[in-house]
């Protein structure tokens, strides 16, 4: 939530650029680009030339800022800071956009995150004769860096070291979530930036230096990457990263390079990227396999930090995450407690840690989370980490926060996923999960070997299958074209369907604005079949018949129940499953595998069904209303 992107390069003065350093404007303006999808309420950019800040923002998308600069160019410059705003405090308007500019426009601030002692602040500050013009909580911590920084000998100015002490005691007096990035008129070239709880990487060039809310902010740049800790401020300038903590004393950030590079963040020939990143997931899921396993099934995950014995004695998983990711764990459970038989619970973290949840140290905390960022997840991890539990994260992202502050990590290797609703991080966590499960089990003795190898085996063919589901996507593009009216459509599904069910709902609500809903097909006599009516359409996810007995007819039977009460019913089955024919106005098959696995197949075309149904209505799938990725307020 909010993209934010700092530049200190070498640029020189007559718009060329050197093989050091570029302008500080284009560098910002493709970091907002790759970062846009973090925010789209507003956009703004703040450079240093000539002794003064020259800054333009405008509200909406990233094309009126851009529409504003072309309108109205700023001056070349080596030094700057960039935004797109996804709005807390304060409507989307140009007023409220980042950079917000103080101090007789000496000192551009912009900012991530919720201040949440803005108000005595504010008061406070008000009080003194400042004024405001926005109603954000940001311009209140603008404010007072330019208060602190003017109480602060001059004497230091030349290499930046007054902002940084300014920022550091701004950052004392914040509370609450804040990536602060500042840059002023009589530092050309420094940029200053603190953060706690919200994310902040610095890019390593050679003659410059980045920051970045994530590494796609500057990742045409540079791969090398420095992860910051929490509570840290650092100061970049052309040649040189310096962090401290908030009293100033010197701190050391990880490096480590970025395993993906510009390309794998463009469309790649699609017209969007939901579209690219639904035909990555053969890749996503044969990546996070890789590597992991050797021919006999003997599983090492290398990254796994906790000690075997603690592994062993745990009684009790709890996994936390939330939206898509806590789809995919509920999918993750049916695996674990089978495989493994520990009692494993799926809970969204925001709802975890104020129920007083009975967590110690047999707990395993196992987090998913694509960006790693999410602050209800962290905040969630980090209480489960003071109650005693070993904390594992399922993490997309290197170098966020979530793995940082966790005992251990498992990278799914699914590549950036810049589509804000999530797709390709789903499978890609769902096979980590599994991952993980077989690695307990087999360590626990839960499983012989040659069980896992047979499970291992039947994951190695998924990518192939998802291929397949890809191949054969016309049908299923055809029936959302042809639904674009509809005002609703009902998901069922049992066992693990249940949870693809709930998925494919919310792909649908999010990207086509539709109403949709999930339901455990069991459910729906319980209450939920009141809804149906003529013509209602159903999308049912049936498992195969050649899994647990009652199973497949006992859906057979729900998918009749709504027929017969009006219901048009559409059904994801196996291949080679003729008993839902009779049933189905549109049966969509996907190839033959476990039950446990059918979750990496049957999600497919629900993916594909939300976005060709959102295209056809018009609208954006990778940036639909309201929604940002990385959601870092809680
Ligand atoms: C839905 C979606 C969100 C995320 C959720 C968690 O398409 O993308 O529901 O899954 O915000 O995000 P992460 O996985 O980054 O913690």
């Amino acid at each position: 939530m909010c993209g934010i992107v700092g530049y200190a390069g070498t640029a020189p003065a007559n718009g060329t650029t050197t093989a050091a350093g570029h302008q500080a404007l284009d560098v910002l303006m493709e970091g907002l680009r790759r970062l846009e999808y973090r925010g789209y309420d507003s956009a703004g950019v703040a450079v240093v030339a000539g002794g003064a800040i020259a800054m333009r923002k405008k509200a909406g998308k990233l094309a009126n800022l851009t529409a504003e600069l072309a309108a109205s160019p700023l001056p070349d410059s080596m030094t700057g800071i960039g935004h797109t705003r996804w709005a807390t405090h304060g409507g989307p308007t140009d007023k409220n956009a980042h950079p917000h500019v103080v101090d007789g426009g000496k000192l551009a601030v912009i900012h991530n995150g919720i201040i949440e002692n803005y108000a005595p602040l504010k008061a406070r500050l008000l009080q003194q004769g400042h004024s405001f013009i926005s109603d954000t909580d940001t311009e209140v911590a603008a404010v007072l860096l330019g208060e602190i920084y003017r109480s602060l000998p001059a004497g230091e100015s030349a290499d930046g070291a007054r902002l940084t002490r300014a920022m550091q005691l701004a950052a004392q007096r914040l509370e609450g979530a804040f990536t602060l990035l500042a840059a002023h008129a009589d530092h050309p070239g420094t940029v200053v930036a603190s953060r706690r709880n919200s994310p902040l990487v610095v890019g390593l060039g050679d003659g410059e230096n980045f920051l970045g809310s994530d590494v796609s902010g500057f990742i045409d740049y540079t791969r090398r990457a420095v992860e910051l800790g929490q509570d840290q401020v650092v100061s970049i300038t052309a040649d040189s990263v310096a962090i401290t903590d908030f009293f100033g004393a010197p701190a050391e950030g990880r490096e480590y390079l970025v395993d993906w590079d510009a390309a794998a963040a463009e469309k790649d020939g699609f017209p969007s990227f939901m579209e690219k990143e639904i035909h990555d997931q053969p890749e996503a899921v044969a990546q996070t396999l890789l590597g992991r396993s050797d021919v006999d099934g003997k599983l090492t995950l290398d990254e796994m930090r906790i000690d075997a014995d603690v592994l062993k004695t745990v009684n009790k998983i709890i996994v936390l995450a939330c939206g898509t990711s806590a789809y995919a764990g509920q999918v993750a459970r049916y695996a674990i407690e089978h495989w493994c038989r520990i009692p494993t619970e799926v809970e969204l973290s925001h709802e975890f840690r104020y129920r007083d949840p009975i967590v110690d140290d047999k707990t395993l905390i196992v987090s998913l989370s694509q960006s790693g960022e999410t602050m209800d997840t962290l905040m969630a991890v980090r209480y489960a980490r003071e109650q005693g539990a070993k904390t594992i994260a399922i993490c997309n992202t290197n170098g966020s926060t979530i793995p940082r502050e966790s005992d251990a990590v498992l990278y799914t290797h699914a590549g950036p996923e810049i589509a804000v609703a999530s797709t390709k991080a789903f499978l890609a966590q769902i096979t980590a999960a599994y991952l993980l499960g077989l690695y307990l089990a087999q360590l626990r003795g839960n499983l012989f070997q040659g069980q896992i190898r047979d499970i291992l085996a039947d994951l190695a063919k998924v990518p192939a299958k998802i291929a397949q589901v890809l191949a054969n996507d016309g049908q299923i593009k055809e029936l959302a074209r042809s639904m674009a009216d509809t005002r609703s459509v009902l998901f069922l599904g049992r066992h693990v369907g249940f949870p693809v069910a709930m998925e494919g709902a919310l792909k649908l609500k999010e990207l086509a604005y539709i109403h949709a809903e999930g339901f455990a097909a069991g459910e729906l006599k319980h209450g939920p079949i009141a809804l149906i009516e003529e013509g209602q359409p159903v999308i049912v996810v049936v498992p195969s018949p050649r899994g647990r007995d009652s199973l497949h007819s006992k859906v057979v039977s729900n998918i009749q129940e709504v027929r017969a009460r009006g219901a048009k019913t559409i059904v994801i089955a196996e291949e080679g499953d003729e008993s839902v024919r009779a049933h189905a106005e549109h049966v969509f098959y996907i190839p033959e595998t476990t039950t446990l696995l059918a979750p990496l197949l049957a999600t497919v075309p629900l993916q594909i069904f939300a976005c060709e149904l959102a295209t056809a209505k018009g609208y954006d799938v990778d940036q639909p209303r309201n929604l940002a990725k990385s959601v870092t307020v809680e």
